[in-house]
């Protein structure tokens, strides 16, 4: 097996530790495995949450210590998700803990774009090290797409979420929507609150459902992790609704980028648009929505109350064009989940 063959492998079983980590919380999901110079791995970590030791400080824990007690990676090749950080946040710069462990060789996946954290390369070449970048790079992109794509950008990574029926509509005429979709997917929708950090619902929807908007299980109980809810318009959110007697963001703007921005702020990297149809369709508009969920019900409505209203889309040569990555069976319903054609998630390239 070549050099880079056993990175390969190695990147691939730190993609799964890193797997275990959690999605929410803002942080990545970051793994790592150290090679000791026979390529047999002598030690794994994975990023367990915000606050808590990154990958690589948690591999290098699991090693015997030096005289002076620190970790002793002499001679080791630590193999990480993602490149490793540069600043000190909650924990250390993991730059340095791979330098003073005395890591011989560090090959990781994908370089964190953030302005903070990025930069540990540069740092461990500057240190002798021997760095190498790029090995699994498309598989780890691919895991950490929400979150590079909220880093590069700074605002959250959006999901657009809707049910409607086969064709397209959100609710009946007279304004009835619960439940155009059955049990199965109504728990991945759960499931699917529970892996972000904040759920957004227009006005509309909260004067029209007065929602809880919690992440809840086939019993009704509460999920362990609740996305923070947040309800974007003007009118804000009526003294009465039952959000209130939980922590909420009532953004009160129509400025969905600034909005974005300000959640960013707050450490919201993953958010779930939840609608109703007049928000859903201004973040498609706008160009911020960066992944679509959409279940479809085998139910025929017709009428007025479409899922989906003006996307800014006058004459078909315009349509949004959307690559579609998964489709699943629900009991009776399915579910879609498509993204932008394009990658309008990078910078307009130069001349
Ligand atoms: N089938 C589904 O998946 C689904 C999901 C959710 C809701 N629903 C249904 O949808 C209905 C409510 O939908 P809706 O369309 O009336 O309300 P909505 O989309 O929930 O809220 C619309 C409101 O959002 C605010 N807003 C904030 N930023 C905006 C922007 N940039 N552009 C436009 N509006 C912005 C405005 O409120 P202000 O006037 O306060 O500024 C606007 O009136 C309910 O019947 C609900 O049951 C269906």
């Amino acid at each position: 097996m070549t050099a880079h063959e056993l990175y390969a492998t190695a990147m691939r079983r730190a993609l799964e530790l890193a797997a275990h980590g959690p999605v929410t919380g803002g942080n990545p999901q970051v793994g790592c495995v150290l090679l000791n110079a026979f390529g047999d791995i002598v030690a794994e970590g994975w990023h367990h949450g915000a606050g808590t030791p990154h990958a690589e400080v948690d591999a290098l824990s699991k090693l015997p210590t030096n005289p002076t007690g620190a970790p002793d990676a002499t001679n080791l090749t630590a193999v990480v998700t993602l490149e490793p950080c540069n600043h000190t946040g909650r924990t250390g710069p993991c730059s340095v803990a791979l330098i003073e462990a005395g890591i011989e060789r560090v090959v990781y996946a994908v370089a964190d774009p953030g302005p903070v954290a990025g930069g540990g390369s540069q740092r461990l070449r500057d240190a002798g090290i021997d760095v190498i970048e790029g090995v699994g790079g498309a598989q780890a992109d691919a895991f950490l797409h929400a979150w590079l794509t909220a880093t590069r950008l700074g605002r959250p990574f959006v999901t657009v979420k809707w049910a409607s029926s086969l064709d397209g509509r959100a609710a009946a005429a007279d304004g009835t929507s619960q439940w155009i979709t059955g049990t199965p997917s109504r728990q991945r929708v759960h499931e699917q609150r529970a892996q972000s950090d904040a759920i957004i619902v227009g006005t509309g929807t909260v004067f029209a459902d007065d929602p809880t908007l919690t992440a809840r299980g086939d019993a009704g109980e509460l999920l362990s992790h609740q996305p923070l809810p947040v309800v974007i318009g003007e009118r804000g959110i009526p003294a009465t609704a039952k959000l209130r007697k939980r922590p909420f963001v009532e953004a009160r703007s129509r400025d969905l980028s600034a909005v974005l921005s300000d959640l960013f702020d707050r450490g919201i990297l993953r958010a779930y648009v939840e609608g109703g149809p007049t928000l859903a369709s201004s973040f498609i508009e706008a160009g911020l929505a960066d992944e679509y969920v959409i279940y479809l019900a085998p139910k025929l409505i017709g009428g007025p109350k479409l899922a989906i209203g003006d996307v800014g889309v006058g004459t078909i040569g315009d349509a949004r064009e959307l690559h579609i990555t998964s489709v699943e069976s629900l009991g009776d319903d399915i579910m879609i989940v498509a993204r932008p054609g394009l990658d309008h998630t990078q910078p307009p390239k130069g001349p």
